[in-house]
């Protein structure tokens, strides 16, 4: 496995994190409470968790199946997309990901996703990808069907707002036998 290798798409680079980043993470992310009406936890929420967050992820680049990249526009940093709890036995991964608000609507979330995904099936051999979606966060759903992933569940009331209220999540997958088909 290659691991976080640099990427790149007709817009965007896809790059490992620097500790340099913690700082716009914390801003951009962590100050921002509209990034985490639907995801229920920030870890940037604090200077001091963006820097332990930033700094885990470049510990885990050693390990096989941790991805962190940062997606950058020009010289812009416009959000992350990264990849989580790899599964072996079953080769399986998690993915989530963040546009900074300012960047909302370019499309770059379905650029950076549909190319991280396409790398973990055709780079790193993963065979299977999943996500999990607030059922109102409609962005991400459009996100996630265009880079190829498909709804597989609806968990009932299983995520906790920020008001209290419970509602349902989505879980997408896919596998790379069917993926893009
Ligand atoms: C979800 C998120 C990554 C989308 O980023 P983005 O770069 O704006 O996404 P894109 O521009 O690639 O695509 C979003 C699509 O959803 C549409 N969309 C945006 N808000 C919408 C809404 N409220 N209802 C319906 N569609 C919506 C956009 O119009 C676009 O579709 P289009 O290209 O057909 O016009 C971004 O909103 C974000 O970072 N949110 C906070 C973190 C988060 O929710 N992460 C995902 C966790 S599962």
């Amino acid at each position: 496995m290659d691991g976080t290798i640099k990427l790149t798409t007709k817009r965007l680079i896809l790059r490992k994190e620097t500790m340099a980043d913690a700082e716009l993470l914390y801003n951009a992310l962590g100050c921002d409470p509209q990034i985490t009406q639907y995801t229920g936890w920030n870890p940037y929420a604090t200077r001091a968790s963006a820097s332990e967050k930033v700094a885990e992820d470049i510990r885990n680049y050693e390990k096989p199946g941790c991805y962190a990249w940062i997606i950058q526009h020009g010289e812009e940093v416009v959000g992350t997309v990264g990849a989580y709890g790899y599964d072996p036995d079953a080769s399986s991964i998690e993915i989530g990901y963040s546009i900074f608000r300012a960047s909302w609507g370019n499309g770059f979330a379905s650029e950076a996703v549909s190319e991280a995904v396409r790398y973990l099936f055709e780079n790193e051999w993963i065979n299977r990808v999943h996500a999990w979606c607030h059922s109102e966060n409609a962005a991400s759903s459009k996100v996630l069907e265009r880079a190829g992933l498909r709804q597989e569940g609806l968990l009932k009331r299983a995520i906790r707002n920020s008001d209290g209220s419970l509602s349902d999540q989505k879980l997408y997958g896919a596998i790379y036998k069917e993926w893009g088909l």
